[in-house]
């Protein structure tokens, strides 16, 4: 398994790929919808593609079975989404996916990795938690931070977390 830059031949995948992986909330009834929610599209993954901030694990095939896109926030590489296929999931390849934001967001000389998530999904806030990402609290989110769940809970996301992950040079 392989993690590369996105091209722009694999964007046409991505939309499938993203509403393959969101098929793990079926398994929480209370998130269950969100296996049928709106997904990013083409336009959005090309923006990514087009900054350097969208990798992909393919398979021997060159096949995308997971990407990460994120984007430079103030000091931060901010984690958009990450998304791996559903039958891939479980073998390694979202901390594959973090490992290269992380390596990226060193060499641009960033001091965070960022993100926001369900706090109570075990593959989300859990996952991250133990990849080193700290949970922050309300009073510690910067405006960004803020902003980004304000708008998640108008879009009826509820339970969301914002967490960050310093960029050190030991890891
Ligand atoms: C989150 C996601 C990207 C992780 O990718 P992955 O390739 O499965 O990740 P890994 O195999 O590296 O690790 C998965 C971790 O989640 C845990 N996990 C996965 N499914 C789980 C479940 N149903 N219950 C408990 N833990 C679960 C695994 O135990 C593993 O934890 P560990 O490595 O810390 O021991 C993937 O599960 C996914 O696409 N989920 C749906 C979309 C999503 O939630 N994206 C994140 C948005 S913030």
């Amino acid at each position: 398994m392989l993690v590369r830059l996105t091209r722009i031949e694999d964007v046409p995948l991505l939309p499938a790929l993203e509403r393959s992986a969101a098929q793990a909330f079926r398994q929480l009834p209370h998130l269950a919808w969100l296996a049928d929610s709106d997904v990013m599209d083409e336009t959005q993954h090309l923006a990514f593609v087009s900054e350097g901030c969208s990798w992909v694990a393919v398979d021997d095939q060159d096949q995308a079975l997971g990407f990460l896109c994120a984007s430079v926030a103030d000091d931060a590489l901010h984690i958009h989404e990450l998304s791996v296929r559903q039958e891939a999931q479980g073998q390694g390849l979202g901390r594959r996916l973090l490992d290269q934001a992380f390596d990226a967001a060193r060499h641009k000389g960033l001091a965070w990795l960022t993100l926001t998530t369900f706090d109570d999904v075990p593959w989300n806030a859990p996952f991250y938690q133990r990849y080193g990402f700290e949970r922050l609290a309300v009073r510690q989110l910067d405006h960004r931070l803020q902003t980004i769940i304000s708008s998640e809970l108008a879009h009826g996301l509820t339970d969301r977390c914002a967490m960050r992950l310093a960029i050190t040079c030991g890891l």
